[in-house]
């Protein structure tokens, strides 16, 4: 049997990215679609989206019954749903065109200043409740049996198909929630809530309310009828007091419809051997492209040229998770001991500065480029000895898995998907053939600067460097196995009984 499903997400790899989330949105309905499900997409119709798919159509016109909440917001109640396609692939997205809601240049959830547009909730809440019309026949030719709905930008969506539900008497459609990463949880003010047109009594501990607030997250982790998150030690570490956000109380209770399944790779676009923005393409049985990435982006970055020394590659988003103020600490003992580093990232303006400064300071061992720029973090990938993930938190964590796939060492910290995805090379895991990396256990500074100097030492040794890179990119994290769980998973929710 054909299962239908509709992935509901902000952001989709190559149309429109700010970090792993569009990544996964871009890779796992095609993975799903390869396993035989029928699966489409729907995103807001922010400028990216409406200009990269191709043969859009008029699908519906959506009446919708959601107000703007700020004085001169005030929406018109008409958007549309179109479909196209991703010209990549083929890939059928549903849009939602509403000018006056997406058509905004830039980042899709901040404005010029970063500050998040003061009209999210309704910008998102019309992602939800579209998704819930398509549940209920928005499209006449298509119409979805499981809605699978990413992060608190979608978290509505099972809220509003049960409102519809209570409707209709019955089903219409099973719900999976998504978490990727439980620090973003779309809290707005309680007042919001009655621009939302969901019945009164969902406003409830046992509904969309947290303390006083209304949660998009919440919603979602309340509503769906399963829950996974993007890998099995996050889906542990959210069940916790210290990591679980205000939110492990509601996901110890829900412990036995919560999975952590592992994102995958798209090797389609992540390969060495392949990948046209590097300056020389290469494998693991040979490396010598690899040597010449490095040279390529050592010039690049105008770092002084030396082959032997072990340049360390960061493409991250500058916020708290990410650690890199630790990283920022551990600087002189990198530099100092003949190491490099180059960072590609924006964000926290204050670590910027500090990254700069270090910068300025060595100019022929560290560079920091603001920005984000999609065949650059490939060509630092590749040309990296290592790369840094010394994150705070990371529910699964791309980037070490691309180092991986480019035989990049990942240095990361031993949380969520890092923990699950790199094996530190310490003495037994060499002797055993399993290291692919450097992992420290706690987030403090001697913590990271044993895995640094784990990875000097290791450089050393040329023969059992080589090894360790080799193995590294021997790792299997493709897609395959993860988007049949998720396939599993929605089998398993069609022929559950229909109950009202
Ligand atoms: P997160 O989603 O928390 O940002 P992930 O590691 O899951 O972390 O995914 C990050 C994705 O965003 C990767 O594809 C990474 O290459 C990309 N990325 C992050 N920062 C930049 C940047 N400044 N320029 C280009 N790509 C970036
Ligand atoms: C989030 C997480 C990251 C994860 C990505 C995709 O942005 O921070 O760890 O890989 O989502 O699931």
């Amino acid at each position: 049997m054909t299962i239908r499903a509709l992935h509901v997400a902000s952001e989709l790899y190559p149309l429109l990215k700010t970090g792993g989330l569009a990544d996964v949105a871009g890779a796992l309905p095609p993975a799903l679609i390869e396993r035989g499900a029928d699966v489409r997409v729907l995103l807001p119709g922010f400028p990216a989206v409406a200009n990269g798919l191709a043969d859009l159509r008029t699908v519906a016109r959506l009446d919708h019954p959601l107000l703007g909440s700020r004085a001169g917001l005030q929406h018109s109640a008409h958007a549309t749903l179109e479909l196209g396609t991703l010209p990549a692939n083929g890939l059928s997205v549903y849009m939602i065109r509403d000018d006056a809601l997406y058509d905004r240049p830039g980042n899709p959830y901040l404005d010029a200043q970063h500050v998040p547009y003061g009209d999210n909730a309704e910008r998102f809440a019309l992602l939800g409740w579209t998704a819930a019309q398509l549940a209920q026949h928005a499209d006449p030719a298509w119409t979805p049996q499981i809605i699978h709905a990413h992060d608190w930008h979608a978290g509505l969506a099972p809220a509003y198909l049960r409102a519809a539900e209570r409707r209709h008497g019955r089903r219409l459609a099973h719900t999976v929630f998504t978490v990727h990463n439980l620090a973003y949880q779309g809290v707005f003010p309680a007042q919001t809530f009655d621009h939302l047109a969901l019945p009164a009594d969902f406003f409830d501990m046992h509904g969309v309310e947290f303390y006083g607030q209304l949660s998009f997250l919440k919603a979602g982790l309340y509503y769906s009828d399963r829950l996974t998150t993007v890998s099995p030690t996050y889906a542990r570490e959210i069940q916790t007091l210290a990591q679980g956000g205000g939110l492990d109380a509601l996901l110890r209770g829900r412990t036995h419809d919560l999975t952590g399944i592992l994102n995958g790779v798209d090797y389609g676009v992540w390969n060495p051997a392949t990948d046209e923005a590097l300056a020389a393409r290469y494998t693991r049985s040979r490396l010598a492209g690899k040597r010449a990435c490095k040279t390529a982006l050592q010039e690049r970055f105008g770092l002084a040229q030396k082959s032997d020394a072990l340049l360390f590659g960061v493409v991250s988003r500058l916020t708290e998770q990410k650690g890199l103020d630790l990283l920022l600490g551990a600087l002189p003992e990198i530099v100092s001991r003949g190491g490099q580093l180059v960072v590609l990232g924006t964000g926290d303006p204050a670590l910027e500065a500090g990254l700069l400064r270090v910068a300025h300071a060595h100019p022929d061992a560290v560079a920091v480029e603001r920005g984000f720029d999609e065949p650059l973090a490939h060509a630092i990938v590749a040309g990296s000895d290592v790369i840094a993930v010394p994150s705070r938190f990371e529910p699964c964590g791309l980037t070490q898995l691309y180092a991986l796939a480019y035989g990049s060492l990942p240095l990361v910290h031993r949380v969520g998907g890092l923990a699950d995805t790199v094996v530190d090379a310490s003495l037994e895991n060499l002797a055993d053939d399993l290291a692919t990396g450097f992992v420290f256990e706690r987030f403090e500074p001697e913590a990271l600067g044993g895995a640094i100097r784990r990875a000097f030492a290791l450089h050393a040794r040329h023969g059992e460097w080589k090894d360790a890179q080799q193995r590294a990119m021997r790792q299997d994290f493709g897609w395959g196995a993860s988007a049949q769980r998720y396939l599993d998973l929605y089998r398993a929710l069609v022929q559950e009984p229909a109950a009202a």
